[in-house]
């Protein structure tokens, strides 16, 4: 099979910015992977293209690149299935990171992030370990069942792609990521940790887990199946339980949901107020928009009446409680 790949390459002493490069090459094996092909521009085509790669199997993480407009692992993408559905194969590095050279960028922002989530079991003495009768110390086994709530986290490599597919970091670059907040999914889920309440309070800070816009695209993209949005929700969930609401993401949850459970829907002009209530300052705010849309006619009635199954959603949010 020949195929055509091009290729991003860039060297900060010689070039003033990144361009593609076309190779072409044939491919033995239909079941060879990109970055066997990489392996093979380099030895025989390109000695100067730079990447990074280490297992060849999915497990280091070292070899995120974007794909044909997609984050994927070099190695456990088939360049057959590439040209079946794009024709030909193009290669950049990954976004949102500097790119240091070719295909390699550079990975200290992202490792910072992680770090910044205080990545390690901050144990609770009692909970970490336990005596046995005959005195020595031993580990304290997670029940199956809990240990399955955070097998996903579990499963991160740290390769990067969701960061380079996150949309909250095109316009916030101080925003945590999904792989750092996935991460810290994984800590606050331990029933073993001693800082739970602290780490919540720390994320649901600036830049922490309300800066997610859920687009889904670190889950499209992650190799392993982490699904960080989904951390990142179950994050948000355990910070509204811990009363961790002064936050204008939490407010407009909470605000939402005591809504329809007074009156079985959402009523619109009723739900900016409810989100800043009592808090002056924030209703000022948004006073002259209010006004605004008063005078254009674009407010909703303020008073609308239940809806008629209304005893039914109380019922489900009273069911509800009985479940947390
Ligand atoms: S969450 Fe997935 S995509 Fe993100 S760093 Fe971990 S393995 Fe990679
Ligand atoms: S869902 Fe949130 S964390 Fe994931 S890519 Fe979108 S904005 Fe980023
Ligand atoms: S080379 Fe290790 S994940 Fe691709």
């Amino acid at each position: 099979m020949r195929a055509t790949f091009a290729i991003q390459k860039f060297n900060p002493e010689i070039d003033a910015r990144p361009h593609l490069e076309e190779y072409r090459l044939d491919v033995a094996w239909r079941g060879n992977t990109v970055l066997d092909a990489l392996f093979q521009i380099k030895h025989q085509l390109d000695g100067s293209l730079t990447f990074r790669a280490s297992c060849r199997s999915a497990i280091c993480g070292s070899c995120p690149m974007v794909i044909n407009g997609r984050e994927r692992l070099a190695c456990q993408t088939l360049i057959a299935d590439e040209i079946d559905r794009s024709g030909r194969i193009e290669v950049k590095p990954l976004r949102q990171l500097r790119v240091v050279k070719d295909l390699v960028v550079e990975m200290d922002p992202f490792w910072s992030k992680v770090n910044a989530i205080t990545p390690w079991l901050t144990p609770k003495r009692e909970a970490a370990f336990v005596r046995h009768a005959r005195g020595e110390i031993g580990e304290v086994m997670i029940p199956q069942n809990v240990h399955q709530t955070f097998y996903n986290v579990d499963a991160c490599i740290l390769c990067g792609a969701c960061v380079s597919a996150c949309n909250s970091l095109d316009v916030s670059p101080g925003f945590l990521g999904p792989a750092a907040l996935a991460k810290a999914y994984r800590f606050v889920a331990d029933p073993r940790e001693g800082e739970r309440r602290e780490r919540l309070e720390r994320l649901t800070r600036e830049d922490g887990i309300w800066d997610c816009v859920r687009c889904n695209f670190c889950v499209e993209v992650c190799p392993k199946d982490v699904q960080p949005m989904e951390a990142i929700i179950r994050l948000r969930r355990e910070a509204i339980r811990e009363g961790l609401t002064d936050h204008p993401g939490a407010t407009h949850i909470t605000a939402f949901m005591d809504i329809v459970r007074r009156e079985g829907r959402l009523n619109e002009a009723r739900m900016p107020l409810a989100m800043v209530w009592p808090n002056l300052f924030r209703m000022l705010k948004i006073l002259p928009l209010g006004l605004k849309m008063f005078v254009k006619g674009k407010v909703p009635s303020f008073f609308q009446r239940p809806i008629k199954g209304i005893r039914e959603i109380r019922r489900l949010f009273r069911l509800r409680e009985t479940f947390k």
